[in-house]
């Protein structure tokens, strides 16, 4: 095997010969005794790399790399013009290269030993235009984010479309439409940020149910992605956070539709090998009513655990909208996606998401 000292002899021979090469086939004929498949000098020098012992190959493959592409630019310099103008390709290209970084970087050579020094100093190159660019980081996607998007991703695959709606919202379409008049129990079930006596920060993507009803006839299939508030905040509560509303009205729709549906969404973000249990539970706005749980051996040590609520839109929110109860019935359902990214990933404290402590970001 080649020792640094002789690879260095060997590159300063290279180089010497095809800057002095006549013509095209004599540079080919000089690429061949460097890099023919066999035989060649250098060619043996690359094949032999892995058997170094890893000191070496870090001084040894770089300069060999070098000069191999050093020789192979040329030759193709050679083949494609005549002999002067090649002769310059390759003298330019020592130039622009910097010189000496082109074949040894930041590697020490004894003195003289290869035209590319001169080159350097008589261009006063001190520019190594070999080293590697600085790779930019990149940012990426939220982890509350990456689990709205997956959801919608599902969703708009069983065919839904995805409606919007106001973050400050009238407590008619918070509330009232939603079957929970003023003074209503339920009201208490969510602490509620109000701006004024009728305005107030949705508690809950639901109004969007309401909203796109009020302004188009049925059939509906929807879900409204987006951010609610509520004064509570501790390790499983934020201020802020998100949920997706899911909202399907047309003729004769069945509880049956309704849990087949959350099946395919379960399975889909979760994993085919989840199961779903529907438990009898109760919202003003749906009737019956019932919370989702999700279960699968390898989870949360098969537990049961509840991931969102869901029912059949009651008779009263379609009255509120001016659809007729006799001839429409749907579901409907609202899903935290703090909650299942959370429980996707493992994470026991909602606060994470929103430190943006970069430690925890990058790891999604
Ligand atoms: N809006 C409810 C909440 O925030 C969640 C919900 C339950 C939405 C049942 C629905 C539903 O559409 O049918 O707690």
């Amino acid at each position: 095997m080649v020792t640094e000292n002789e690879l260095h002899e060997l590159a300063r021979e290279a180089v010497a010969s095809i800057a002095g090469a006549e013509d095209a086939d004599a540079a080919e004929e000089i690429r061949l005794r460097y890099l023919g498949r066999k035989g060649g000098l250098l060619t043996d020098v690359t094949r032999g790399l892995k058997d170094l012992p890893p000191d070496q190959k870090r001084v040894i493959g770089p300069v060999a790399n070098r000069l191999k592409g050093l020789i192979e630019n040329a030759a193709a310099a050679y083949k494609r013009s005549d002999a002067g103008a090649a002769r310059e390709a390759v003298e330019s290209q020592i130039e622009r290269r910097g010189g000496k970084a082109l074949l040894f970087g930041s590697i020490e050579i004894p003195e003289g030993v290869i035209q590319f020094q001169d080159a350097a100093a008589a261009t006063g190159s001190q520019i190594d235009l070999t080293i590697p660019g600085r790779v930019p980081t990149l940012g990426h996607k939220h982890p509350i984010v990456q689990t709205m998007e997956d959801i919608t991703e599902v969703l708009t695959r069983l065919g839904y479309t995805v409606a919007e709606g106001p973050e400050i919202e009238l407590d008619h379409y918070n509330f009232e439409a939603l079957n929970i008049p003023k003074d209503h129990p339920a009201r208490d079930m969510q602490d509620t940020f109000y701006v004024s006596d009728d305005v107030l920060l949705r508690t809950h993507t639901s109004p969007v149910q309401v909203r796109v009803m009020e302004n188009q006839p049925p059939p509906i299939k929807v879900i409204a992605p987006g951010k609610v508030f509520r004064c509570d905040a501790d390790i499983t509560h934020s201020p802020m956070f998100h949920q997706i509303e899911g909202l399907y009205v047309d003729r004769n729709v069945s509880l049956a539709d309704l849990k087949g549906t959350l099946e395919t969404f379960v399975r889909e973000i979760f994993g085919p090998e989840f199961r779903i249990r529907l438990r009898p539970s109760f919202f003003p706005f749906t009737e019956p009513s019932a919370e989702v749980d999700i279960s699968a051996d390898h989870f949360a040590g098969g537990e049961w655990i509840e991931v969102l609520g869901a029912g059949m839109v009651d008779p009263a929110v379609f009255e509120a909208v001016g659809y007729d109860p006799e001839e429409w019935s749907g579901f409907a359902w609202g899903i935290g996606v703090e909650r299942v990214t959370m429980l996707r990933y493992g994470i026991s404290d909602i606060r994470l998401f929103f430190e943006n402590d970069l430690r925890m970001l990058r790891q999604f």
